[in-house]
């Protein structure tokens, strides 16, 4: 067990035990922050309006962002949504797995209105990692999971990330699953438009869901009319200035490398991936930025990224963090 000396954030290991807590917290409204094999989740029984409002004021988010909510099975899935056949064929190929679907919510769903921020769509998504699916099987209700993270902060992807994040707040329980696989959050597929629409870059590509939907799926960018209602352009946002496609770098800012050859001469440097392999990329991201994002750096250079397949989402997230505080 870890805790640090000023504060009530409890990281523990996956244990019978720990899960048998964290799922009697849940069923008591309570936050849980939980490993997904994207980033961490701050789970709350989705079904529990009291519980959903404790993760947006914990995280200071914007009450008209909805929540993506996560499920063990497709067949609970179903008495939620209206299901069809393209999210059945997406759920074969890519559950559990990285994808959220939207698809409109059923009249009768008792699934919060703070969680869905009133819409009448939901996010859905079965997530991979063994502990988050353990977890919703033995509460036996779905969980509402934003990133474990500050609103506008940087996405954790270790139970240590979302302490830092969260420190001096109050109790929460963090089951350390590890470090996130995907390191990047779920691509965002909305379902309920007459063509589908990519509302979020991520882990699967627009190429291999038009691969089994067989027809064309639009894609978003940030300035697109079609967003995630909490794709805020200022997003994952370090404290310190980051300077994107950078072709040189100064002496007292950190650099966030890609590719064999970094450039040389700042105070600090961390490298994506040395083979530059966007996969590896992706899945450093979060945790590269947090562990530059220090005060005695003027600020963080990134180094030129690709934008051929998951390096589309990469480099969403770059520019959104890269976006300058609106006043
Ligand atoms: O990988 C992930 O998706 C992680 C892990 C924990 O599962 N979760 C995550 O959640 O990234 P969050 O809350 O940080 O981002 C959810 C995004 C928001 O931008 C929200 O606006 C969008 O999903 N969203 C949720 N429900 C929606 C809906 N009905 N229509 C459109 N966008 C929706
Ligand atoms: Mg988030």
């Amino acid at each position: 067990m870890l805790q640090s000396p000023n504060c009530l954030l409890e990281i523990l290991s996956p244990t019978n035990e720990t899960l048998e807590r964290a799922a009697h917290l849940l069923l008591k409204g309570e936050l849980v922050g939980i490993p997904t094999e994207t980033v961490y989740g701050l789970a709350a029984d989705a079904t529990n309006d009291h519980a959903v409002a404790k993760i947006y004021s914990l995280k200071k988010r914007p009450q008209f962002n909805p929540l993506i909510i996560h499920f063990a099975e497709v067949s609970a899935i179903k008495s939620h949504v209206e299901w069809n056949n393209m999210a059945e064929n997406l759920a074969h190929a890519f559950w559990p797995g990285p994808l959220t679907l939207i698809l409109r919510k059923k009249i009768d769903s008792p699934l919060s209105l703070l969680a869905t921020a009133g819409l009448d769509t939901v996010g859905v998504r079965i997530p991979r990692h063994n502990v988050a699916r353990l977890l919703i099987q033995k509460i036996g209700k779905p969980l509402a999971a934003p990133s474990a993270n500050p609103s506008e902060a940087i996405s954790p992807t270790s139970a240590l990330d979302v302490r830092r994040g969260f420190d001096s707040q109050k109790p929460l329980l963090i089951i350390d699953g590890g470090i996130c696989e995907g390191g990047l959050e779920s691509t965002i597929l909305d379902l309920t438009l007459n063509i589908p629409t990519i509302l979020r870059p991520g882990l699967i590509t627009p190429e291999a869901i038009e691969e089994i939907l067989q027809c064309r799926v639009l894609r978003s960018s940030p300035n697109s009319l079609f967003k995630a209602p909490g794709q805020m352009k200022r997003h994952y946002a370090p404290h310190i200035p980051l300077r994107l496609n950078v072709t040189n770098v100064s002496s007292s800012e950190a650099l966030l490398a890609f590719g064999p050859s970094p450039l040389s001469g700042g105070a600090k440097m961390l490298n994506l991936s040395q083979d530059g392999n966007l996969e590896e990329a992706a899945a450093n991201l979060f945790r590269m930025m947090h562990e530059l994002d220090q005060p005695f750096f003027s600020g963080i250079a990134v180094m030129p990224i690709s934008s051929e397949a998951i390096g589309v989402a990469i480099n969403d997230r770059l520019c959104r963090a890269a976006t300058k505080k609106e006043n």
